[in-house]
C-alpha cells in the first residue's frame, strides 16, 4: 500500500507501537491523527480523544476527525489492553470484561465507525491489530488472547465483506514488542525501532499482504501448521508459576 499522501487515524496512537506507527507514517509523508483517551500526553500531532469502551465517544471522535479530514483514507485500530489473569479466581472476570470491551468490541465499534465513510470513497484501508498470542495461547493471559483471535477471526470476514468495495483489509500481527512495560519483564521483546523498520517493508509492498508477519512471529503464527504448537504452549504454561495467586 502507498505509506505517502494519505490521511491516517491510529486509535490507540498516543503510545507504544501506536505512536512508534504514526511517526513513521508522518515520515513517508502522510498526514496523521492519534487518537486515545489521554491525547494529551502526545506532542507533534494532531489528536483525538477517544475511549473505545464508550460509543457515544467513538462517535464524536468519528465526527471531530472526519469534519477536519474528509479525506481520511486509513483507519487503524491498534487500542488495546493487556492483563494477567489467574483463572482459579472468579475475580479475574474483571480483567476478562476489559480486554473483551476494548480490544474485540472497541475494534469493531471503531470498523463500524469509519466503514461508511471509506465504502463512500470507494478507496482506503482498514488496518486491525492482533498478536502473536492470538495464534498461539500464552497461558497466563487467556482474555488477551481470546480478544485477539477474535480479532482476528473479524478481521477475516471484514475482508471478504468488503471485497469489491475498495477497502483493503489488513491484519498486524505483532510479537513481545518492547513498549508498554514488555521491555522490563520480556527480554525477548523486539525493540520497537527494529519491528517498525519490518512492519514497513512489508505494508509498503504491492500487493500489501493481509497479514504483516515480521520474522519474529512467524513461529507463533505458524505453530500449528509446523507442529510446534503443543510443545511452545507447554513451554509458555510455564510462566503459571509466576502468576500472582499461584
Ligand atoms: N507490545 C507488545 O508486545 C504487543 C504484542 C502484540 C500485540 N500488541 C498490541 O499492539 C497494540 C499496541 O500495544 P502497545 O504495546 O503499544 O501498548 P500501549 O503503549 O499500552 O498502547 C496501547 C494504546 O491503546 C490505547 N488505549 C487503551 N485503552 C483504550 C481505550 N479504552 N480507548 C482508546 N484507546 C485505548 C492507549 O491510549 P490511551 O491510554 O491514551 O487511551 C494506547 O495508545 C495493542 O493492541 C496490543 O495488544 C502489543
Amino acid at each position: 500500500m502507498d505509506l505517502t499522501h494519505r490521511t491516517v487515524l491510529i486509535v490507540g496512537g498516543t503510545s507504544g507501537i501506536g505512536l512508534g506507527l504514526a511517526r513513521r507514517w508522518a515520515g513517508a509523508g502522510s498526514t496523521v491523527v492519534v487518537g486515545g483517551r489521554h491525547p494529551e500526553r502526545v506532542d507533534g500531532f494532531e489528536t483525538v480523544r477517544i475511549d473505545v469502551a464508550d460509543p457515544d465517544s467513538i462517535r464524536r471522535a468519528r465526527d471531530e476527525v472526519l469534519a477536519a479530514h474528509p479525506d481520511l483514507d486509513v483507519v487503524i485500530t491498534m487500542s488495546g489492553v493487556m492483563f494477567q489473569e489467574n483463572l482459579r479466581d472468579p475475580a479475574h472476570i474483571a480483567q476478562a470484561e476489559a480486554s473483551i470491551t476494548v480490544n474485540l468490541l472497541g475494534t469493531i465499534r471503531v470498523i463500524d465507525a469509519f466503514t461508511p465513510h471509506l465504502i463512500a470513497r470507494g478507496s482506503g484501508d482498514i488496518i486491525t491489530v492482533t498478536s502473536g498470542i492470538a495464534f498461539l495461547p500464552f497461558p497466563s493471559m487467556p482474555s488477551y488472547g481470546a480478544s485477539k483471535a477474535g480479532v482476528h477471526a473479524y478481521t477475516e470476514s471484514l475482508r471478504a465483506q468488503l471485497a469489491g468495495t475498495g477497502v483493503e483489509v489488513t491484519e498486524l500481527v505483532p510479537p513481545a514488542v518492547a513498549t508498554a512495560g514488555q521491555e522490563k519483564v520480556n527480554p525477548a521483546a523486539l525493540p520497537l525501532d527494529g519491528f517498525l523498520d519490518e512492519v514497513i517493508e512489508l505494508l509498503g509492498a504491492t500487493p500489501t499482504p493481509p497479514e504483516i508477519l515480521v520474522e519474529g512471529v512467524r513461529m507463533h503464527r505458524w505453530a500449528e501448521r509446523d507442529g510446534t504448537y503443543a510443545e511452545l504452549v507447554a513451554r509458555r504454561a510455564q510462566a503459571l508459576s509466576s502468576l500472582p495467586g499461584r
